[in-house]
């Protein structure tokens, strides 16, 4: 009697096991390289290469029979992606080669057509650096506008700008100057120049916590005002006078032609 129960214990167990196991298993699983962290995310840069492979879980034999005929689907953000006949079948491979900016966040989900009541998915986290570097040469009359705009696009996103003039942080109130970011680009502008006040090199520089500090300079130099033609003003009176020659002439031919006819009957 008490032999009986022992053998039967791990029978019973076994069963419940393998039916919790064929419920977790029954939907699709993602695998990629590089490998998936566990809320979902696979970190990758520009131009890396991102490999995913969508197979369909452990199924008990009547899903497996409802759903040999289900081909595997792939989403990118809501939006088809297109297979060929081969690789919708047992398994499924999308490959995002290179990764480009656009790829940030986007989200693939994979699942069986039929029923896609059961996904599974990942979304793409690409790191890039800020396009930020060289040196700029600026040319600005005197009292007219400034305008330096360094780009901080990156992810990570930057935090924060530091705009040096000869080499000490800007003086925001002395030079009259306004900052604007808006996590694409930094500006700094001021309006009336002074070569006193405004002429030298500036710099703008930003550390990113994944790739370090990143710098652009611009080397200003104040120039004498110039007097500008009325340019625009000039062209349309152009256009004007050229416009009004070629109806005269159009109107007159007119009369020419018919002279011509009638000369000749
Ligand atoms: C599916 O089941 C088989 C046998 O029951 C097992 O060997 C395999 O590891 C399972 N696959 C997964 C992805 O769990
Ligand atoms: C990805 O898209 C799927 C399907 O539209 C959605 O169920 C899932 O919540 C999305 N995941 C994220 C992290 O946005
Ligand atoms: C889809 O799959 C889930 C899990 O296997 C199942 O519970 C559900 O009934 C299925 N739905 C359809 C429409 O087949
Ligand atoms: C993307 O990865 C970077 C670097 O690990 C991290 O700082 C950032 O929070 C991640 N973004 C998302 C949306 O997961
Ligand atoms: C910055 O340095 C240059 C060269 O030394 C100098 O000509 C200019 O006046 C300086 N600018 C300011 C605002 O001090």
């Amino acid at each position: 009697m008490k032999m009986k129960l022992i053998f039967r214990l791990p029978l019973f167990l076994l069963l419940l096991l393998l039916l919790q196991c064929a419920e977790q298993m029954s939907g699709v699983t993602i695998e990629s390289d590089p490998a998936v962290s566990r809320d979902g995310v696979i970190q990758t840069e520009l131009e890396k290469v991102v490999s995913l492979l969508c197979l369909p879980g452990n199924r008990s034999e009547a899903e497996a029979e409802a759903e040999a005929e289900a081909e595997l689907v792939w989403l990118r953000n809501d939006q088809l992606v297109r297979l060929t006949e081969e690789n919708r079948k047992d398994q499924s491979r999308v490959c995002v080669t290179p990764v480009i900016y656009d790829d940030n966040g986007a989200n693939f989900t994979c699942f069986l057509s039929g029923n896609d009541t059961v996904r599974a998915s990942v979304v793409l986290n690409v790191t890039f650096p800020p396009q930020l570097s060289g040196s700029e040469q600026v040319l600005v009359e005197d009292m007219d506008d400034l305008v330096l705009r360094c780009d901080i696009w990156a992810n990570p996103a930057i935090s924060s700008v530091l705009w040096t003039l000869n080499g000490t942080a800007v003086d925001l109130t002395a030079g009259r100057f306004t900052r604007t970011n808006d996590g694409f680009s930094s500006w700094l502008s001021t309006s009336g120049v002074k070569r006193s006040l405004h002429e030298g090199t500036y710099q703008c520089t930003v550390v990113s916590s994944m790739y370090g500090e990143h710098s652009k300079s611009f080397h200003v130099t104040v120039t004498e005002k110039t007097i500008k033609f009325p340019l625009m003003p000039m062209i349309a009176g152009l256009v004007v006078v050229c416009l009004t020659t070629i109806l005269a002439v159009l109107s007159r031919w007119h009369k020419i032609v018919k002279c011509v006819k009638s000369c000749r009957k």
